[in-house]
């Protein structure tokens, strides 16, 4: 199947959709790759080096659009002026394309796609399951803008970002607050905060918080019983009493901090309005605002989408190309992201793709298959949705019926199993030898209080737990200690040898846990 990959059209746009280090990928997947002369120019990626990669140099955009089985591009296809034609009526019909296509917002070209027979790949209709990180193109993208805001703000930011002794005198760390803590806000606080800066974060679900506490920024907390997990991980639409309560917040920390960077969004909502020009205004001159929200109506009112505007000292940044600001960065991420649903695509891996629309992540992915519009797909649970809230009852009183405590559940939850176990004990002990039982009951309850233990601890913590309780549970040591000074030789050699493979155990627990919690710190 021949991959043809195109020179991007749209106005400033740097990306191309494959790189010469994953069209090396696809050659060995089985694939052969045309890339358009030119098309890696934007990410410094010469025609030169796709072909010592094994590509074929198409010398017009046309010649690589009519050799396609396959087309991979960034930006949905648009009427390429040069040539008087859309994009879509250059490809051959019956060909597949994988692109962005963001369906919800083109149902015209999904239209015209179809009419051409063609099946299309939508790289923003991915599933967020936990199966389809590789290929979250979103994801990337958004994490590559969270980083480039960090770089932009700092750039218009008069100042260091990280504190600093010398001397001619002691600089101040420069404060950034980040609303909106999903990829791209993850990614700018981990960016600011390598540059030294303090970091306050805010979002409306407060699953992120740890997240936010494990990157030693600051979780800006607000005194309001509101949940703001929606489906799928994302956040939902918050009740105008909350947007008034955060804002008020957001009013006092303009006050204080020196960059404000907004990510808040709700997929297919517009952007919630949350900076206005009165707290722009009272920010320090030289202070930065980065509006990521701008191609959907930006988080700040004064944002304009694409540019750079000025009020009362502070720039307000509203570029809706960031990933693009990063081409060379975005393109491998995103060629990526592109292999790795080849990959998923070709089971023979003889550069073939069959398009199993019983495939939940192809299935989400395929906007048109053969001619057919096939957007929206039906409904994917997806891993990062929060477990339904326990049901609270209203109150007849004014004290609301708080849900059942942790605890109390647990326990009537674990009262049917623990009777039986404590019955087959009890039958066990009937007939075996009293050693036997005391032994194996200090067994069982070993085993129960370490599934309790793991049970209560948060996934994304079980190795750094486990590292931790593999060193604590080197006990063996006490039972070496007290044998050591034995006057039977033998059992003194086992008691030093023991010793020291429990230290090895002890050492290297404390080590490992040490290590994890340090990359959580980032
Ligand atoms: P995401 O959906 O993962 O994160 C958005 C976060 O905003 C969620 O955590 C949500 O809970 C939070 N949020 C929603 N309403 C809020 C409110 N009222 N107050 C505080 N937090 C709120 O989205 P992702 O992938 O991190 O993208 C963030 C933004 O960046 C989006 O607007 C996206 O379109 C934009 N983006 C911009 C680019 C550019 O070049 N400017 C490029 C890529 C993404």
């Amino acid at each position: 199947m021949k991959i043809s990959v195109l020179k991007e059209i749209h106005v400033d746009e740097k990306r191309v959709a494959t790189t010469p280090d994953v069209t090396e990928r696809l050659i060995k997947l089985g694939f052969e790759v045309v890339v358009e002369t030119g098309a890696g120019v934007g990410s410094n990626f010469s025609d030169e080096a796709y072909r010592q990669a094994g590509a074929e140099i198409a010398p017009s955009a046309e010649s690589a659009w009519q050799s396609a089985d396959l087309v991979v591009k960034v930006r949905p296809p648009e009427e390429n002026i040069a040539l008087g034609k859309h994009e879509v009526d250059l490809m051959p019909e019956g060909c597949r394309l994988i692109s962005f296509l963001f369906p919800a917002q083109n149902e015209k070209l999904l239209e015209q796609l179809a009419h051409r027979k063609i099946t299309a790949l939508s790289m923003d209709s991915i599933p967020r399951i936990s199966r389809a990180q590789k290929l979250d193109a979103l994801s990337s993208m958004a994490n590559i803008s969270g980083y480039r805001a960090v770089v932009e703000a700092s750039a218009l930011f008069g100042r260091f970002f990280a504190g600093q002794i010398t001397a001619a005198g002691k600089v101040a760390p420069a404060k950034v607050m980040v609303i909106g803590v999903g990829v791209a806000g993850l990614s700018a606080i981990a960016t600011a905060k390598s540059l030294g800066a303090i970091v306050r974060a805010f979002d409306t679900r407060p699953e992120v918080k740890e997240q936010i506490l494990s990157m030693d920024a600051e979780f800006l907390e607000l005194e309001f019983e509101e949940d703001g997990t929606g489906e799928g991980g994302y956040g939902k639409v918050m009740s105008k009493e909350f947007i008034d309560a955060e804002m008020a917040l957001f009013a006092e920390q303009a006050k204080d901090v020196d960059v404000i960077i907004t990510t808040a969004l709700i997929p297919g909502k517009p952007a919630p309005k949350l900076i206005t020009s009165a707290m722009v205004e009272s920010m320090r001159d030289g202070s930065v605002v980065v509006d990521l929200a701008a191609e959907q109506g930006g988080n700040c009112e004064l944002t304009e989408p694409g540019k750079v505007v000025t009020r009362k000292g502070v720039s307000i940044v509203g570029y809706t190309d960031l990933p693009s600001r990063l081409a060379a960065q975005s393109s491998q991420l995103y060629a990526t992201n592109i292999y790795n649903l080849l990959e998923e695509m070709s089971p023979q891996k003889d550069g073939s793709i069959v398009v199993d629309m019983e495939d939940v992540v192809v299935r989400g992915a395929t906007v048109v298959n053969s001619g057919k519009i096939t957007w929206p797909p039906p409904a994917v649970a997806v891993s990062a949705a929060k477990k339904p809230e326990p049901a609270v009852v209203e109150a007849p009183s004014s004290e609301p019926i708080k849900p059942p405590s942790k605890v109390a559940s647990v326990a009537k939850s674990s009262l049917l199993p623990m009777l039986i176990g404590g019955s087959a004990l009890f039958g066990l002990g009937l007939v075996a030898p009293p050693s036997f039982m005391a032994h194996f009951t200090v067994f069982v309850l070993s085993c129960f209080i370490g599934y309790m233990v793991i049970w209560n601890v948060a996934p994304s913590l079980h190795t750094p737990l486990m590292s931790l309780t593999n060193a604590i549970s080197s006990i063996i040591v006490l039972g070496a200690l007290t044998q050591i000074s034995s006057d039977n030789p033998t059992i003194m050699v086992l008691s030093v040898i023991s010793l020291l493979i429990t230290s090895i155990n002890i050492v290297g627990g404390f080590s490992v846990s040490q290590r994890m919690l340090q990359m959580f710190k980032g």
